[in-house]
């Protein structure tokens, strides 16, 4: 019987048991090897940072700086938030590594655990791992290209097909400026301003492109009737927007168009795309990313284009067991050693230590239990080979070597130094 612990796991967080754990772990292979052949090396920043990263990175007028920070005061009296996302931490660290003045564009990615307190939900948690890529310092639209084809090459390693890529230009500032002017006077209508809900009140004022965001019915209703960004692109916005495309184009990546994607966070400029999947109901996102040139000067950096995005890994992994990828499972062990009698018993540490010496897994029983119990063990661990080790083989100066797969056995030296790989082949 086991019984509770009185404490529990906070919501929204999950425990991975060895099974899944070792999911992940293939799954960070994959994207790490796609990553180093895209070109791209690994950044590791900390998990919690000055909360005034994000209030100025992320963007006040964000959901997530508005309500799903983690945030706590140090012993210090400083405020420091749990990352809700890495974006800005990277380019925090651009600044303060002076990568800039190294060479003029780095790629960086980077793996971990990100932290938002969003009402948990199935593929949405409060403790929720990304990976994500950024280029900082080019600004053509190849390189937004470049990204795109990144995370759909990733996305397709790891065994997700069928996305569908959605794909917008949310402009420069001169060309949100004006498209914000129209929408503010579009949701002060009386009729309009009336239905939309208190957040998206708030959100006309602070930042009106955020109510294209709004999670609410009615407001989604209403906004389908708003001006969109397309109508207000510059020239050059224009240009850069079908260069994308065409890139897109000559690579065979098919995109949908969304002028009412604005992604929920505030420095993108230009290209914003997402890519969803119908494998996972409401929160089908799995990957979302854009362009944002001002970002390194919000920090008081020079002006340096950037261009990146983020993806959900456990989404990933339910939409991959969806579209029919393997469960995980453990690696099986090549060798375990049955015992039997204390002889045997006391050999066992270094016949386990010559095994792992000679680079095979290999484990035992622990618990001095009989021969039937041990070979139970055996078959729960998928043993490949069963090495028996009794009082009487240890006499005879011969162990036995069992094959699980095939069912033969065969008798080896008991002397540990004449074994070798291929005894154990
Ligand atoms: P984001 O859209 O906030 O972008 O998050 C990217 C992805 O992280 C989402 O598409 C989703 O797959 C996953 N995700 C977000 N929140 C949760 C959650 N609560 N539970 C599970 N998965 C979640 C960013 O974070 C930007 N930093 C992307 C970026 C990088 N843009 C430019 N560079």
């Amino acid at each position: 019987m086991t019984s509770l612990p009185d404490i529990h796991r906070l919501q929204g967080t999950a425990d991975l048991l060895p099974a899944e754990s070792f999911q992940w772990a293939e799954a960070e292979r994959v994207i790490r090897a796609t990553m180093f052949r895209f070109g791209f090396g690994e950044i590791r920043f900390p998990v919690l940072e000055p909360t005034e990263l994000f209030a100025r990175g992320t963007g006040a007028s964000t959901d997530i700086v508005q309500k799903e920070m983690y945030t706590l005061v140090d012993r210090g009296g400083r405020s420091l938030t749990l990352r809700p996302e890495g974006t800005p931490s990277v380019v925090r660290a651009y600044l303060e590594e002076n990568l800039g003045s190294q060479r003029p564009v780095w790629k960086l990615f980077y793996l971990g655990p990100m932290f938002r307190a969003e009402r948990p939900q199935k593929g949405r948690y409060r403790q929720f791992h990304q990976f994500g890529a950024e280029m900082i310092g080019a600004a053509s639209p190849e390189s937004d290209v470049e990204l795109i084809a990144l995370a759909r090459t990733i996305l397709h390693d790891l065994g997700l097909t069928g996305l569908r890529l959605q794909l917008n230009s949310i402009g420069s500032p001169a060309a949100r400026h004006d498209h914000s002017e129209k929408l503010r006077a579009f949701l002060r209508q009386p009729d309009v301003y009336a239905k939309i809900d208190e957040d998206c009140r708030r959100r006309m004022e602070t930042n009106p492109l955020r109510v294209f965001d709004c999670k609410n019915e009615e407001c989604i209703r209403i906004m389908r009737h708003a001006p969109t960004i397309d109508q207000f692109l510059t020239a050059e916005d224009q240009d850069h927007f079908a260069r994308v495309r065409s890139g897109l184009e000559s690579l065979g990546i098919s995109y949908e168009l969304d002028p009412r994607m604005v992604r929920g966070l505030d420095y993108y400029t230009r290209t914003t795309f997402e890519f969803k999947t119908d494998l996972l109901g409401a929160q089908d996102t799995v990957c979302g990313g854009g362009r944002y040139d001002l970002l390194v000067e919000t920090f008081g950096g020079p002006a340096t284009p950037a261009v990146g995005f983020a993806s959900g890994i456990e989404r990933i992994l339910a939409a991959a067991q969806e579209a029919g990828a393997s469960q995980g499972t453990l690696p099986r062990l090549d060798v375990f050693v049955g015992a039997l009698g204390d002889q045997a018993r006391a050999l066992i540490p270094s016949i386990l230590a010559r095994l792992r010496g000679l680079g095979f897994s290999a484990d035992s029983d622990f618990l001095g239990r009989g021969l039937k119990a041990q070979m139970k063990e055996a078959n729960r661990l998928a043993a490949r080979l069963v090495l028996i080790v009794g009082d009487d083989e240890i006499t005879r100066g011969q162990f036995t070597l069992r094959r699980m797969d095939e069912g033969g056995q065969a008798e080896i030296p008991a002397d540990l130094a004449q074994w070798n790989k291929e005894t154990f082949a």
